[in-house]
């Protein structure tokens, strides 16, 4: 499999290198995140004894989510010393079609027959400020009150630059205190629940899976920081200790 790694520099003021990994297609890159997601567990296994994962909604994470229910992969991870989390959320019921964790449970969490104590999902059919709220509350009593450091989380890109729930324009963009919060997406119409910079940049290991011709522009504006690329908020994912990688398919990534 042709990937080829790029190490590159953020710019300041968070100097963070990233790596950029290049697949021949979407099967390839739902191959490779498989194997990033088996790498990170295995790390994050052998250091504390539990893997603490985030993951992307949308579209493109299924066939990485599908692929992780295979062989190798469901024999090779220890899937009960992982625990689930989500990097957003749509505010609608965990039953709904457009629900990210409906998406998950169909694609991973069924298929591994994961049980449900180790799944902790964003309640989208809440009220969003309160959803938000205790999702909080998760995530500190999933910490015992030491800082909220998750080993992975898995990131999406919008056609307009988004990542998470973090949308161009969007109040979310600027919550530097909490760590998910509920944001209005005037384009949307819709509230979302998201995790925020602080906790997604906290992050040991954050990866972009990015597949399509659409998401070429966004990529390539961020990657290669042509005018305006900071106004897109995938832009300011940098891990603060930790390190980043964008996963892309030579669709996505044929303006680099
Ligand atoms: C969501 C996601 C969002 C997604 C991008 C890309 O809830 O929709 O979290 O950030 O990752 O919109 O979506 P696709 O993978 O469907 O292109």
């Amino acid at each position: 499999m042709r990937a080829s790694h790029l190490p590159t520099q953020l710019p300041d003021p968070a100097p963070t290198s990233f790596e950029i990994s290049v697949l021949p297609n979407a099967k390839a890159l739902a191959e490779a995140g498989a194997r990033e997601f088996a790498r990170a567990a295995g790390d994050a296994l052998s250091d504390r004894g539990v893997f603490r994962v985030a993951l992307a909604g949308g579209s493109t994470p299924r066939a990485l989510y599908r692929r992780l229910a295979q062989a190798p992969y469901r024999r090779a991870i220890r899937w009960d010393r992982i625990r689930f989390f989500w990097g957003d959320e749509r505010c609608v019921p965990p039953e709904h079609e457009r629900s990210n964790y409906r998406m998950a449970r169909e694609a991973l969490l069924q298929p591994l027959r994961i049980p449900a104590s180790q799944v902790f999902r964003m309640k989208g059919e809440r009220q969003p400020a309160q959803a938000a709220r205790s999702y909080e509350e998760v995530l500190r009593r999933e910490f015992r009150g030491r800082p909220v450091k998750l080993d992975l989380v898995l990131l999406g890109l919008g056609g307009d630059g988004h990542t998470a729930s973090l949308f161009p324009g969007t109040a979310s963009l600027a919550e530097e205190r909490r760590l998910a919060a509920a944001n209005f997406v005037p384009k949307l119409s819709q509230w979302r629940l998201t995790l925020t910079y602080r906790a997604i940049n906290a992050t040991r290991r954050i990866v972009f899976l990015v597949s399509g011709a659409e998401k070429a522009a966004p990529s390539a504006k961020i990657l290669k920081k042509q005018r305006g690329w900071q106004d897109l908020p995938a832009s300011n994912i940098a891990s603060r200790r930790g390190t980043l990688l964008w996963l892309l398919d030579e669709a996505a990534a044929s303006k680099l």
